[in-house]
């Protein structure tokens, strides 16, 4: 059986979300994708997540207050991301104040599921505060702790900017994190899973999943089409420009998904928002470029009897980019929100483990022997 890329292989039996890419639909323990971002905020959704049930008031507040708590950072990881964020790129600042986060957590090492989940739920609150410190460092600005009373999203907003984003801004980037926080067996999920199944502590799964986020095929994509975006840079562009990337066989970012043989069910709901925040700002640009781009796929594919849609990073681009985020930051954000889904996937795994470990098929040569190194070519 030819296995590249494991598709269609089922890697782990999981209650954490169901992705019908046939239907485009999407599911978090049961409950539908347009109906959670209607109706539920992001930490209601780590709570469903992590708990396995939407909380009710007082689990709700027990959840929230926790999060908030856990927001600031250790110092000495301040200090890493100061030195670190004005020359690398965002996601590998994350990635290495994860990592420094895990080296100074006292629990570091314990690996049981109750510490495992208190270290998760620490470290869902405090990629926030490491990606807007990162934003702010590389800009050359200091680091704004965050406040207790903001929900995650929001707070995100804030220490980025110094002021308070208004409720359309901060419910908007909660539903895109909502939108965000789990998706079955997608790469950096596997990565964790793959990590946490060598009993590895909780850091190190998520450096692992962090890591392959950061690549352009998975969630670096949102990066990807906003540059693709600015590169069209006018409506009447968008179209010439997809054909010929098409006819040299590029890539185009934002379309094409290994689950979705239809659209991506979160794609309509991140437009609509990237509409409303367009509208609201009285430029639009993005979007009609965006719409164009889409519009152009659509027949292309059609031509090419192939079955690529818009998938998840393709309107989050304009939606974040609308809300002021620099483009380099955009995968943070994506780390920010997947952050409850790869904890709870660490859980899962090691609540019932096996050490994941495929075969490969060995297609060298084989009977060499040694030669001493003066005879050999
Ligand atoms: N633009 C143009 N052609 C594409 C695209 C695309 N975005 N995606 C797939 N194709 C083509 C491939 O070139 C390939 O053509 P070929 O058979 O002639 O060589 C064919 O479709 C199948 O592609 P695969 O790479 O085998 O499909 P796979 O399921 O492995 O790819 C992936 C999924 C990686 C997401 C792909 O669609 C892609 O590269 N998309 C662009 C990057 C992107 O948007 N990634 C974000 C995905 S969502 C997420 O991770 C959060």
């Amino acid at each position: 059986m030819d296995s590249r890329g494991l598709d269609g292989v089922v890697a782990a039996v999981t209650q954490l979300s169901r992705v019908r890419g046939e239907e485009g639909r999407l599911t978090y323990a049961g409950y539908e994708i347009e109906d959670l971002a209607e109706n539920a905020t992001f930490e209601e959704t780590c709570h469903l997540l992590w708990f396995g049930r939407l909380p009710n008031r007082d689990e709700l507040e027990a959840t929230t207050r926790i999060l908030r708590r856990s927001a600031p950072l250790d110092p000495r990881v301040l200090e890493i991301i100061r030195s670190a964020a004005p020359r690398a790129h965002p996601m590998s600042v994350l990635r290495t104040a994860v990592s420094a986060a895990g080296a100074y957590d006292p629990e570091g090492e314990d690996g049981s599921a109750g510490t495992n989940l208190c270290k998760g739920i620490r470290l869902t609150a405090q990629a926030v505060t490491m990606t807007a410190a990162i934003g702010r460092c590389r800009n050359g600005e200091e680091p704004i702790a965050p406040r207790e009373d903001l929900g995650l999203a929001a707070n995100l907003l804030y220490m980025l900017r110094g002021v308070l984003p208004d409720e359309i801004e901060a419910r908007t980037l909660d539903v895109a994190f909502v939108l965000h926080a789990e998706h079955g067996m997608n790469a950096s999920t596997f990565a964790a899973r793959i990590a946490a199944a060598t009993l590895t502590d909780l850091h190190s799964a998520v450096v692992a999943a962090i890591g392959t986020l950061k690549g352009p095929l998975h969630g670096g994509a949102n990066e990807g089409v906003m540059r693709m975006l600015m590169q069209i840079g006018s409506v009447e562009q968008a179209g010439p420009w997809v054909r010929e990337a098409l006819d040299r066989r590029q890539r185009i970012m934002g379309f094409g998904h290994r689950a979705y043989r239809t659209l991506d069910p979160r794609a309509p709901i991140l437009r609509s928002m990237a509409a409303r925040l367009q509208e609201r700002a009285g430029d639009s640009k993005w979007l009609r470029i965006s719409e164009r781009v889409q519009e152009t796929m659509r027949e292309e594919m059609e031509r090419r009897d192939r079955k690529i849609y818009p998938n998840v990073d393709f309107y989050s681009a304009s939606v974040y980019y609308t809300l002021g985020f620099p483009m380099e930051l955009f995968t943070n954000i994506f780390a920010c929100a997947r952050m409850p889904g790869w904890v709870a996937h660490v859980l899962e795994q090691q609540r019932d483990n096996r050490l994941i470990r495929p075969g490969s098929e060995y297609a060298g040569p084989d009977g060499l022997r040694v030669l001493p190194i003066d005879e050999r070519a």
